[in-house]
């Protein structure tokens, strides 16, 4: 041990200055490395949460919509019956109970409401029953149902077989810019594009409001829009975020287009 620690440092220094150097050099390499591989782990913790969630609010939805719906409508029936049965049993309307029963069955009504209303944030059945166009085009209307902004939807295409974790990537993103439309925004016009080329799916978000600035959009405190790219990125895409000021924002996301997605017919 002793010998060698003589004759290391015995060694030229150019030597020893080449050794550290390679050690340096091989301690940088696996840095990035490291780097990589917790970007990688990273990604793929984000992609695994993402389609957990997913599954978790579309199973919840269907839950509450099927069994709470069928226990509030199996309610309600009752609550008549009874009604009819208090009636003839008293051989004439019961005015006590008529106003009760009324009373009942409408907070039955607005609680089967509130249910379905539930269900449909968790996750929309027509996105599953009827596919991502449709589905892009209910969200405009009750987006301007609910806001007051005037939404106008249009598509290149009808209908499109795109597959189930594609198709929530892309409908998820749409709502996230729309609730950034209603919260930032200030806008009074909304124009929502779908397109289907040859080699990409295509959706635009513009809107008529303030413009959302270069500092917002590169800020690592949005959240969203970042949720929004790495969305449209664990589907090969990406996402394009462009500002005005008092012009309007527009935000693009183009995922590339895989074999088995047709369109079915074209839109008018
Ligand atoms: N449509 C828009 N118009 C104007 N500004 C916007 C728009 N969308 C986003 N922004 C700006 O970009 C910021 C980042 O958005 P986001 O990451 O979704 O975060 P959050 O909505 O939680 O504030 C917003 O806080 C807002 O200032
Ligand atoms: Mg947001």
């Amino acid at each position: 041990m002793n010998l060698l620690k003589q004759s290391l440092t015995r060694l030229p220094s150019s030597l020893l200055n080449a050794i550290s150097k390679k050690q340096i050099e091989r301690e940088r390499y696996k840095a990035i490395n490291d780097l990589k591989t917790s970007r990688e782990n990273l990604r793929a913790l984000s992609a695994h949460l993402q389609s957990v969630r997913e599954e978790e609010r579309t199973r919840i939805a269907r839950e509450i919509h099927d069994e709470l719906g069928q226990m509030l409508t199996a309610l309600k029936m009752d609550v008549l019956w009874l009604h009819g049965k208090i009636s003839a049993l008293a051989n004439k309307p019961v005015k006590q109970f008529d106003e009760t029963i009324k009373s009942m069955t409408f907070l039955i009504d607005s609680t089967i409401n509130s249910v379905r209303r539930i269900a449909t944030d968790l996750r929309p059945g027509v996105l599953d029953d009827l596919g991502l166009v449709p589905a892009i085009e209910w969200q405009s209307q009750e987006f301007e149902k609910r806001t007051g902004i005037l939404t106008k939807f249009s598509s290149s295409v009808r209908e499109a077989n795109i597959e189930r974790e594609r198709s929530t990537a892309i409908f998820r993103i749409l709502q996230e810019a729309l609730t950034n439309v209603v919260r930032h925004s200030k806008a009074s016009k909304l124009y929502i594009r779908f397109e289907m080329t040859n080699t990409q799916l295509i959706l635009t978000v513009e809107d008529n409001g303030r413009g959302i600035r270069s500092e917002e959009i590169n800020s690592p405190r949005s959240l969203g829009l970042l949720g929004m790219g790495e969305r449209a990125e664990l589907q090969g895409g990406s996402i394009d975020i462009t500002g005005q000021p008092n012009e309007g924002t527009s935000i693009t996301v183009s995922l590339p287009r895989t074999k088995g997605e047709e369109q079915k017919q074209r839109h008018d």
